[in-house]
């Protein structure tokens, strides 16, 4: 556990200069294996419903993967391109983009964007994805495209994160054809539930007929707020309903991650001293020991 403001500053020194030797401590301290992890883990983080913290979470878990020394690729699956911006992209620089490799077969090699940040590769999206949807709807396999794509890349990538657009249309189909798990952002507000039954029936149509490999990483509890009983009423509900497969990292509601995108930043690097940073921090060690629990199996 991170627990002083000086360890938060060793992180943000991570971002810039001497690495290596801040790293080993900071692994030790993660008590991280990187020997036992399984390369190339892809995860797509959904839900239908609008504002959850999708975006806020592909970002921020990235950046924090990333800072843990994990290399890790964000896929913008949402033409919102919400990720994109947020992490700093400029978007006159974007040549091409994730619609270009779905449609027009371009190499998602070619479409691989650094974001400032060592370690961390995107591919952007931009509103050219809207038409995406329509596209594909014509082409054979029409939910394994995106599969495809990320097959050429995935052995260069230990975690590719999937950031999805809130529908569950075909984009979303394709996203959860081509992971390996799904982690559902759920914000601890009114009507939290509301939908995820539809969501979870999508993943099971999936599991039974695209990709059976598909498991649910986790439900992750989003802006939470202890003050409020609503929050707690929410979180209660969510670890009754999906007990151990709720994440135990709690994803507060904090300003900082909120501010950060318009600066281009993860909050790691806004503001490495946040509750923001310490929690996308934690929920990026608990997958990490999730998957070496999951190798050593
Ligand atoms: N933990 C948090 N604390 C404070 N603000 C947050 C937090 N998580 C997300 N937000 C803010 O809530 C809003 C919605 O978050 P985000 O864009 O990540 O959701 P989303 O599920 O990706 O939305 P969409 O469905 O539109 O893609 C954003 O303004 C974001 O900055
Ligand atoms: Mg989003």
């Amino acid at each position: 556990m991170l627990k002083t403001t000086k360890e938060m500053f060793t992180i943000t020194a991570l971002t810039s200069g001497s690495r290596r030797s801040i790293y080993s401590k900071f692994e030790a301290q993660f008590k991280l294996n990187r020997e036992t992890e399984q390369m190339g883990r892809i995860i797509a983080i959904a839900n239908q419903k609008g504002g959850v913290g999708k975006t806020t979470t592909a970002i921020n878990l990235a950046a924090s993967l990333a800072a843990l020394e994990k290399n890790v690729l964000i896929v913008d699956g949402d033409p919102q391109a919400n990720a994109t911006s947020g992490i700093g992209i400029d978007t006159r620089q974007i040549r091409s983009t994730i619609y270009d490799c779905l449609i027009d077969g371009k190499e998602p090699r070619e479409a691989l964007m650094g974001c400032g940040i060592e370690n961390l590769t995107i591919i952007p999206s931009n509103i050219d994805l809207v038409g995406a949807e329509i596209e594909m709807l014509e082409r054979p396999e029409r939910e394994k495209i995106l599969k495809v794509v990320l097959k050429k890349i995935a052995d260069d990538y230990d975690y590719i994160l999937i950031d999805c657009s809130p529908s569950l249309g075909l984009l979303t189909v394709n996203s959860l054809t081509a992971s390996d798990s799904v982690i559902i952002p759920v914000q601890c507000e009114y009507f939290a539930l509301e939908g995820l039954g539809k969501l979870l029936n999508t993943i099971k149509i999936i599991q039974n007929n695209l990709n059976p490999e598909l498991e649910i990483e986790g439900f992750l509890l989003t802006m939470y707020d202890s003050r409020l009983r609503l929050s707690n009423q929410v979180a209660d509900e969510v670890n009754k309903h999906f007990q151990q497969m709720v994440f135990k990292t709690i994803i507060q509601r904090n300003v900082k991650l909120s501010e950060a995108p318009s600066f281009g930043q993860p909050a790691i690097l806004y503001d490495a001293d946040s509750r923001g940073t310490v929690n996308y921090l934690n929920l990026a060690k608990e997958l990490i020991e999730k998957q070496e629990e999951r190798v050593k199996a």
